[in-house]
């Protein structure tokens, strides 16, 4: 924890000086870009506002708190569904070249069995990819990061493989929808310890601590949608929208 205080304290200093230098106090070049992360769950809050529905998280910290070290939960966590204009002016205010935020599916498109996206979703996202760009940010988006639909996770989550065909619709959507102007794409934060604690263990949601199967399973089913969602970009997507993809 200390370490990590640390080097977001280091982070922080290098960047409000707008001063990029190495270790050996040399200049970044120019393609080395700073920036802040977050996650859809860790900073939104709004969990139950505008169509939105439960997922994965908000079942886990509301169902078994004893899970979470002082029982706090995101309901509300940094309101940035609220704070779009204050999120940017800090980010602008510390200089950076890039942030990299999540997408809540369960926001986007709350039953994973349909095709009706939540029009809220889509504008909430929408402000605050033009408000980044319109502040010379880019916007740097992963599509998972942690929070499955509840619904998915009833049915086995990352251990059925229906959850490559389900991910890759979701995926499509967000392609389709913001794909204009987001040009840095990650489809899945940190798998490993997504599938290892989550899986594995129980120290996330699920907490299904099935050592030896569950993080296999997992990482199986997560490294076939990571490649088909690759390829529907590839294929479908990358020739208009022009995006990188990791
Ligand atoms: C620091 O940056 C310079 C110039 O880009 C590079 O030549 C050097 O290897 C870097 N040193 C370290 C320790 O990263
Ligand atoms: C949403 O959740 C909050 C707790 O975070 C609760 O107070 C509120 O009543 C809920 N709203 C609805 C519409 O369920
Ligand atoms: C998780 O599994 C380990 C053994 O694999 C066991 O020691 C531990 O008690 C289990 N935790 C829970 C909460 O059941
Ligand atoms: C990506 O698409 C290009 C152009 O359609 C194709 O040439 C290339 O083989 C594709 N890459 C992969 C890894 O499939």
């Amino acid at each position: 924890m200390k370490k990590k205080i640390l080097f977001v304290f280091l982070l922080i200093k290098c960047i409000s000086g707008h001063d990029f230098r190495n270790k050996s106090g040399e200049r970044f070049s120019r393609d080395f870009l700073f920036g802040i992360a977050s996650s859809a769950y860790q900073v939104e809050g709004a969990w139950n506002v505008s169509g939105k529905s439960t997922n994965n998280w908000d079942h886990f910290t509301h169902t078994r708190p004893e899970k979470i070290s002082d029982g706090s939960n995101g309901d509300v966590a940094c309101d940035s569904y609220h704070k779009i204009k204050e999120d940017v002016k800090l980010l602008k205010d510390l200089g950076v070249h890039f942030y990299r935020f999540s997408l809540s599916w369960t926001r986007i498109l709350p039953s994973p069995f349909s095709n009706k996206l939540n029009p809220d979703g889509i504008r909430y996202y929408n402000e605050l990819i033009d408000l980044l760009l319109e502040n010379g940010i880019e916007p740097m988006v992963t599509i998972f990061h942690f929070d499955l639909p509840q619904v998915l996770q009833d049915l086995g989550g990352y251990t059925n493989s229906l959850i490559i065909k389900y991910f890759v619709k979701y995926a499509k959507f967000v392609f389709e929808n913001f794909g204009d102007r987001v040009k840095i794409w990650t489809t899945f934060n940190e798998p490993h310890i997504y599938c290892l604690m989550g899986y594995g263990q129980d120290l996330l949601p699920p907490a299904y601590n099935l050592s030896g199967i569950g993080e296999y399973l997992c990482s199986y089913n997560a490294l076939k949608a990571h490649a088909a969602i690759y390829h529907l970009y590839n294929n479908t997507f990358r020739q208009q929208q022009h995006g990188k993809y990791r």
